[in-house]
Parts: structure tokens; C-alpha cells; sequence
């Protein structure tokens, strides 16, 4: 494409000005100037740097971060394989082998023409539904040859994809089994009027009596992180809802977020109001791109019941608004300072902790930061108390959990249960046969084998973010471990060199294993790189990169033992041999041409 640097103010301007000429909208900012144009271009780089006052090095530091952003031109058609195993297990990888050679493109390049680029990136949290792909960052599911075959048709002809027809766009919310939750006959306000009928601090109190604890994996109780920001001091309090949803093999946000939006926004307002918060965030991962239209209309919706805005409910005091901010292909963003980091326009760089968001969050304001089931759950709560919530579930988890079904079973798609559900329940409910094992809580989870299956999912025996894969006995579960760790190798932010190089070399040993090059030796190493990725990692997604390896080698060690090149090779560098070389070359085999101890004459 030609480009002066003229013709980019036009279009830059008008983003700009949307956004106030703000700096911490980067990130915003860069995500709609490359939809303009395909890719961000160098000269809207300078035009960006001039008008946001910023360096341009910044500029290109935060762009380089992000999967989906690019610096140089890709194809006019981009298109992404999701690429996590539940897609390996449906012939994702078949299907872009297929597509590549319809269109004459090798994986990772761009086509000649320009038309085309083809890559993987991470699970798009379309597990129910896959194969899945991306295309211009909008999904596309249920991918057969036939499909392929008719999208390489649509691109080779050049059809927008707003004139593709509409059924490749279907994507359904597979609910299957509901609970409170999702039963709920929730009408847009009601827990709003419950809140302002029973009082802010006394509604705190029954967030605090239902012992509802955080959905996004960690578990930390809701109401003393509530609780906790409303007596932090700052300038500003915000509410900032985790949408990010990046765990391989999660998609329930997904569902909530296109079928209860309502309620989860509403979990935000009371939240703000409860915390003194005026201004909110939902920070939905790019590969949600498609629900954004949906979510400003329920927003707008939302400010016209006077939901949403200022003085909500005619209540004059109570003022709160919620801007979508759209993530762009990194996992660790779903790290809560990495948001933070995210929403303010910069790299998704985790932050030492403590400080805590809930005293130095989003501008190191005091923030909130909960998960879209958290949120929709204190919804609820505010509505019917908390002894009601607390009825549910077990002691120490309280309420009910939805979980993300995929894999081997007959029924894949969301699940909620009370908490302290049984692994076998769910899977004799999902129509699981012939299970091997199940992979709960996505990569960085547990792998169980069926005498774990009597095992429950609650916070004090397997606790979740939701994801709940299941393997039967033809998959091999090394490849399963293989692909999370290539994940997580992908993922590293880079930011410390445990994590950014452990996850390589963790990566390598894995593929050094597949190629039947592995000794018992590597399972020793897998040990050290483990201690040392559990002690000085600086985030989460360093201390788990290990354990899907680690699972697997406890309860799968035949699928290793047989990729075993032999059972005593034992690598080591013999310097002595290494010098047979030079020795050949100069004639010389007496002993001083040799290290002291070894023997002139020897086999080499
Ligand atoms: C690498 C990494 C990725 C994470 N991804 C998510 C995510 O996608 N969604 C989420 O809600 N929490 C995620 N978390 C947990 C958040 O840091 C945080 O605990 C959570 O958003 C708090 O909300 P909750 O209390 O409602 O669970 C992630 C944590 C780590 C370490
Ligand atoms: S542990 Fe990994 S993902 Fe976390 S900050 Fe370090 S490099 Fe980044
Ligand atoms: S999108 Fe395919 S497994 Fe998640």
C-alpha cells in the first residue's frame, strides 16, 4: 500500500481525537489505526509519537508486545489456527495444511500477492466448537475441508468479510447444564434497586456473608477485596472486570459475556458503588473482538435505562460509566498488574506485588480488579443475600462454578455445578467415554487419571478458572503436555530471564523427546528447570510452565520412557574426544597430546 505521511493524518486524527489524545489509550489507539490499514505503518508511528508527546521507541515497544498487532504489512486476509490440542485433536492441523497449499502460502509467511497470511496463535476460547480460526481477528468455528474450501474461494475472489455468508460466524453458547447462575430470571436493575434498598455497606455485607470467592482462578474473597479497596486512599477508585479469558481450553466469560452481559455489568456498578469508583473497564481479549458491537449496545442500552452514566437510578451521587478496552493476543494480560499495565497503554509487563491493585491499580489509583463470573455472581448476590449464595456449594466454596467442557465426550460446552461437584459426575454428564485423563484448569491446571476422579471441583480439592479437558485413551497424553509447554514458551512475556529462557528450554527438551532423542537424564533437568521456574519466576504463568510436564511424567511415564533414545545415555562433553580432530590434523597421538588421564591410542 502507498503511503505518505500525510495520507495517515487523516484517519489518525479522527482515532485521536476519540481518544483525547491520551497516551494511556495506546494501546487502543494502535488496535484501530491497524484496522485502518492493515498493519501500523512506520510513518503513523511518527505521526503518533509527534501527537501523543511519547518517544517513538515506546510506541514500537508496546506494538512489538502484542501478537495481533504489526509493524509490517501481513495479508489482507489474515488468518489465524487456533492451536491449542483440543483443535490438534479435531485435525486443525490437517485443515491449515490444507488451506496453505489451496492458496500457495507457506505457515507464517504472507502470500506473493499480499492477499493471504497464514499462522497459529493460541486457543481463541472457541474449545466447543472447533476447529477454530481467526480472520481479521473475527472467529470462525466448526471448520471442516469444505469450509476451507469455500473461505480460500471467498478470499481468492476478494470478498469483504462483512459480505461472507453469515453462518460462519454462528457461534453458539453450547449451555448445557445450568445453576443459580445461569437459571437466574434476572431483570436488568434489579440488584441496583435491591443495593440501594438495603445500603451500600450493609449490601458489602452480604457480598461478604455469601464467602463468594474470586472466579478467575486464585480464589481470593470478593468481599474483603471489595472491602479493602473502599478503605484504600487515592484520588479516584476503579472497577476493572477481567475479561481476558486466555487460559487454554476456558470459554465460559465468553458465554456469559454474550448471554448474561446485563448481569455482569451490573456486578461492576454495584461494585463501584460499593468501592466509590466512577469509572470501570471491561478488558475483553482481542479474540472477543466480534462480541464488541453486542457490548456497547447492552452498554448504551444500560445508560439509557439510567443503568449506567450518571446519577443512576435518580440517585444523585451515583454516577459510574464502563469503557471496553480490547486486548491484542497476549496470555499473561489476564495477570491482573499486566492488565492494569495493558489498560494504561503499555506492555502487559506483570508488576512486582505487593503493592496490590486494590491500593495502587489502574494510574496506581486504588482498583478492583474481578473476573465476568465473579461480577455476575455478585449480581445475584445483592438480589437474593448471601445466605442464599453461601446454601450452595461446599463450606470454603461457596456458590455454584461454570465450567468449560471440551475434548473426548459427546457434549461439549458449559457446565455449572454447585461447588464440590464430582471429576466423574461431570464427565458421565458430558457424555465422556473411555477416559484417560482430564486436564482441569487449562494448561497452567492438574492432569487427573480416573482414580482422581472421585476428586471434587471446589477451592480446597481442584480449584479452577473453569477449563475442563477431557482425553481418552487414543490420544497420547506427551503430545498433550507438549503442546501446553510450546504454549507457554509462546506466551512468556520475556520480561525475566527464568521464564523467558526456561519455557525455550523446557520447549526444546520436550521437542528433543518427541524426535525419540531423550535420555533419563532430561527428566532430571525437567526437575532443575522446575525449581528454578517455581523460585524466580516473576509471575504465575512462570511458576506453572513446568507442570504440565510434570503431571505427565508422574502419571503417564511409559508415553516418555518410549521416546527414550536409550535408558543409560547419559550426555556429557568429553574434551578429550572433542580434540581428536586437531590430533588427526597434526599427526600427534602421544600422551601430550592428550588430557591428563586420558589414553593415547584410544577408540575415538
Ligand atoms: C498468567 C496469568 C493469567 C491469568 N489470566 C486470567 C484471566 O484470563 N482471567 C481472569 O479472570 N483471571 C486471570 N488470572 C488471575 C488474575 O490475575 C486475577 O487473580 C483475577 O482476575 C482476579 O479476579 P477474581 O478474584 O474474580 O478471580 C491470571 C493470572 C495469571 C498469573
Ligand atoms: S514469569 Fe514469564 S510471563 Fe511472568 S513476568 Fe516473567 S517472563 Fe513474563
Ligand atoms: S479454541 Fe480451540 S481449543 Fe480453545
Amino acid at each position: 500500500m502507498v503511503s505518505d505521511k500525510g495520507s495517515h493524518a487523516t484517519y489518525l486524527n479522527q482515532i485521536l481525537e476519540r481518544y483525547h489524545f491520551d497516551a494511556t489509550s495506546l494501546l487502543q489507539i494502535l488496535r484501530e489505526a491497524q484496522e485502518h490499514y492493515g498493519y501500523i505503518h512506520t510513518d503513523a508511528i511518527d505521526y503518533l509519537a509527534a501527537q501523543l508527546k511519547i518517544p517513538r521507541v515506546k510506541i514500537e515497544g508496546v506494538a512489538t508486545f502484542y501478537s495481533f498487532l504489526y509493524l509490517q504489512p501481513r495479508g489482507e486476509y489474515r488468518v489465524l489456527f487456533s492451536d491449542n490440542i483440543t483443535d490438534h485433536m479435531l485435525g486443525s492441523a490437517g485443515l491449515m495444511k490444507h488451506m496453505c497449499q489451496q492458496l500457495w502460502v507457506e505457515p507464517g509467511k504472507v502470500s506473493e500477492d499480499g492477499l493471504v497470511s497464514i499462522d497459529t496463535t493460541s486457543c481463541t476460547g472457541m474449545c466447543d466448537q472447533g476447529p477454530a480460526m481467526l480472520v481479521n481477528n473475527i472467529a470462525i468455528n466448526r471448520l471442516t475441508p469444505a469450509r476451507i474450501d469455500r473461505i480460500c474461494g471467498l478470499i481468492r475472489e476478494r470478498v469483504p468479510l462483512s459480505a461472507w455468508p453469515a453462518e460462519f460466524f454462528v457461534i453458539e453458547d453450547n449451555i448445557r447444564r445450568k445453576d443459580i447462575l445461569l437459571h437466574s430470571d434476572y431483570q436488568p436493575g434489579a440488584s441496583l434497586v435491591a443495593l440501594l434498598a438495603r445500603g451500600t455497606l450493609e449490601t458489602l455485607q452480604e457480598i461478604k456473608a455469601s464467602k463468594l470467592r474470586g472466579r478467575g482462578g486464585a480464589g481470593f474473597s470478593t468481599g474483603t477485596k471489595w472491602e479493602s479497596c473502599r478503605a484504600a486512599h487515592g484520588q479516584h477508585h476503579y472497577v476493572v472486570c477481567n475479561a481476558d479469558e486466555g487460559e487454554p481450553g476456558t470459554f465460559k466469560d465468553r458465554v456469559l459475556l454474550t448471554s448474561y452481559a446485563e448481569q455482569v455489568f451490573e456486578g461492576m456498578t454495584l461494585c463501584a458503588r460499593i468501592i466509590g469508583a466512577r469509572r470501570g473497564f471491561i478488558y475483553l481479549r482481542g479474540e472477543y473482538r466480534y462480541l464488541l458491537d453486542h457490548l456497547q449496545i447492552v452498554l448504551q442500552r444500560r445508560r439509557e435505562q439510567r443503568l449506567l452514566g450518571s446519577s443512576i437510578l435518580g440517585c444523585a451521587d451515583f454516577d459510574f460509566d464502563i469503557e471496553i478496552h480490547l486486548g491484542a493476543g497476549a496470555y499473561v494480560c489476564g495477570e491482573e498488574s499486566a492488565l492494569i499495565e495493558s489498560l494504561e497503554g503499555k506492555r502487559g509487563t506483570p508488576r512486582n506485588r505487593p503493592p496490590f491493585p486494590v491500593t495502587n491499580g489502574y494510574l496506581d489509583q486504588p482498583t478492583v480488579v474481578n473476573n465476568v463470573e465473579t461480577f455476575a455472581a455478585s449480581s445475584l448476590i445483592a438480589l437474593h443475600g448471601g445466605d442464599w449464595f453461601a446454601a450452595s456449594g461446599t463450606a470454603t466454596s461457596s456458590g455454584s462454578k461454570l465450567l468449560s467442557v471440551s475434548g473426548d465426550c459427546e457434549r461439549p460446552g458449559i457446565y455449572e455445578y454447585p461447588f464440590g461437584v464430582t471429576v466423574a459426575q461431570v464427565l458421565a454428564d458430558c457424555g465422556a467415554h473411555n477416559t484417560q485423563a482430564v486436564q482441569v484448569s487449562g494448561a497452567s491446571g492438574v492432569c487427573l487419571v480416573p482414580n482422581e476422579f472421585t476428586r471434587r471441583i471446589a477451592f480446597e480439592d481442584i480449584p479452577t478458572a473453569g477449563a475442563f479437558m477431557v482425553f481418552d485413551h487414543s490420544r497420547d497424553m506427551f503430545e498433550v503436555a507438549r503442546n501446553f509447554v510450546h504454549f507457554f514458551a509462546h506466551e512468556s512475556c520475556g520480561f525475566c530471564t527464568p521464564c523467558r529462557v526456561g519455557t525455550s528450554l523446557l520447549k526444546n527438551m520436550m521437542d528433543k523427546l518427541a524426535h525419540k532423542q531423550g535420555s533419563p537424564y532430561d527428566f532430571h533437568e525437567i526437575e532443575k528447570l522446575n525449581q528454578l521456574l517455581l523460585t524466580m519466576s516473576h509471575c504465575g504463568l512462570g511458576h506453572a510452565a513446568c507442570n504440565p510436564v510434570l503431571d505427565t511424567i508422574a502419571k503417564f511415564r511409559p508415553a516418555y520412557d518410549q521416546r527414550m533414545l536409550h535408558q543409560e545415555f547419559e550426555p556429557a562433553f568429553d574434551l578429550d574426544r572433542a580434540l581428536s580432530q586437531a590430533r588427526q590434523m597434526t599427526g600427534r597421538d602421544d600422551p601430550g597430546a592428550h588430557l591428563a588421564g586420558a589414553h593415547p591410542g584410544e577408540k575415538i
